[in-house]
């Protein structure tokens, strides 16, 4: 019997200290929900004076530094949240979610987390645990691989060195 030749052995060259493997192939979808495009203007008292866009640009230049290439959306549409967390598998390795009020309705949104199984940050500007007491239960929150709020807008900018941080340890496998 003809044996099949033996595949040429692949040198493998490891550097101790070489930088870690970029994240940057796991890109990082942020999802902002309803009314979130008010931000500005919307109850400053609480959310503070910076807009969505602000935020947004925060983010990619947070994003830059760390390595990693944001895909920033706002939608007022749950059906939406669903359709881009359904979509994300495969093309985002992590997310970062403020669903808005919807985190206080959405088995729906909890279902699409669970399905994707791509890691998910929840994040809020406010303390919804602080303020109405219908704020204080969150759908979303067992789905969820952390949580980040009360912190205005530095509360995205939290989650994404937690997330990054957190991707970077399964990167390297401890
Ligand atoms: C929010 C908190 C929610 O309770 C509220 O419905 C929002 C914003 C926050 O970012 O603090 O729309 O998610």
């Amino acid at each position: 019997m003809k044996r099949a030749p033996l595949r040429k052995p692949v040198k493998l060259t490891v550097v101790a200290d070489a930088p870690m493997p970029s994240v940057g192939s796991l890109s990082i979808l942020c999802i902002s929900g309803p009314n979130l495009q008010l931000l500005g203007t919307r109850e400053p008292a609480i959310y503070g004076t910076d807009t969505l866009a602000d935020i947004h640009a925060r983010l990619s230049e947070e994003g830059r530094a760390l390595g990693t290439v944001i895909d920033c959306r706002q939608t007022n549409h749950e059906g939406t949240i669903l359709d881009w967390i359904g979509e994300a598998r495969g093309v985002f390795g992590g997310l970062l979610l403020n669903a808005g009020a919807y985190t206080h309705t959405s088995l729906a949104i909890f279902d699409a987390l669970k399905a994707t199984e791509i890691p998910c940050i929840e994040v809020h500007l406010s303390n919804p645990e602080a303020r109405e007491p219908y704020r204080a239960a969150s759908r979303i929150a067992a789905a969820c691989v952390g949580k980040v709020s009360g912190f205005g807008p530095d509360s995205y900018l939290l989650a994404l060195r937690g997330l990054v941080a957190r991707l970077r340890k399964n990167v390297r496998g401890s």
